[in-house]
């Protein structure tokens, strides 16, 4: 076993801000729209840190890693981020975004949205941490800008960390719940497919609405902003690597896992892509 670090391993000042190419990227407002939504979410992160908190409140390991690393590391991609936007977008208003975003979002975070076991919820934690780091994958694979891509090498690395001591966490209560393998499955299965998550829609409909003043972000510009999203997608989301981490909690037997690989390789790509 090796140690547990307690706290980040690297901080904000350690992004040379001041190197950013701002031509190559402050004229492309998707970008704005995903790193200042992604901002919101992650900052987002201390308010749903205290429901996890409350919800394992039995586990002092899990409680502990919870409130001195993963929240202090969300929080930090939060505010890395914001720094990153208000570096390249210095005219937008990121604190009056971010509280509408709050405003709209809280009703969606709540504890009894959590379970319905702690091994499940474990299990779910890994969904998102899934999707963080793949996310992060993608981002640091298109970035037209070298900064924002060492930036997203962080967060990525802090992601991956958090996956495992969530999945580790799984297993330990795995081992007292005994879960069936199916109904792991249905678990993961219901968190990847509400993955069409409300969060990243209101984050961005909030950086909108702010950026482009009277104007109102409506679902069809978000299926519009996601096809416009379709072919970094395609291009460069690690695929492979996230459909691994989704499957690793149901321990499939290795001979099926090989077979499932490549087919749900291929309709997540179609299912993202489209
Ligand atoms: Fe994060
Ligand atoms: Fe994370």
């Amino acid at each position: 076993m090796h140690a547990v670090r307690t706290h980040p391993t690297w901080s904000v000042a350690d992004i040379p801000y001041a190197n950013i190419e701002k031509a190559s990227i402050q004229d492309q407002p998707d970008w704005f729209y995903l790193l200042a939504g992604a901002s919101f979410v992650e900052t987002l992160s201390d308010l749903y840190a205290s429901n996890l908190v409350e919800y394992f409140q039995e586990n002092l390991p899990a409680t502990t890693w919870l409130n001195q690393q993963w929240e202090q590391e969300e929080v930090q991609h939060g505010l890395a981020l914001k720094t990153y936007v208000l570096e390249v977008w210095p005219d937008f208003d990121w604190d009056r975004a971010y509280r509408r975003f709050v405003k709209a979002y809280q009703p969606y975070c709540q504890t009894d949205l959590l379970g319905p076991t702690q091994a499940l919820e474990m299990a779910s934690r890994c969904v998102v941490e899934t999707g963080t780091a793949s996310f992060y994958t993608m981002i640091q694979a298109a970035s037209p800008e070298p900064v924002l891509r060492l930036l997203a090498g962080r967060i990525r690395a802090d992601e991956v960390h958090h996956y495992k001591h969530f999945y580790k966490f799984f297993r330990e209560y795995q081992r007292r719940e005994r879960n069936s393998r199916w109904r792991i499955g249905r678990e993961l299965w219901k968190r990847v497919s509400e993955a069409d998550q409300e969060d990243s829609y209101l984050a961005i409909k909030s950086a909108f609405e702010v950026k482009n003043s009277g104007q109102t972000f409506s679902g069809k510009d978000f299926a519009a902003f996601r096809e416009r999203m379709g072919d970094w997608v395609s291009r460069h989301y690690p695929f492979e690597m996230a459909i691994k981490m989704l499957l690793k909690p149901v321990s499939l037997p290795p001979a099926l896992q090989k077979m499932a690989l490549p087919l749900l390789k291929r309709s997540a790509r179609r299912a993202l892509a489209s």
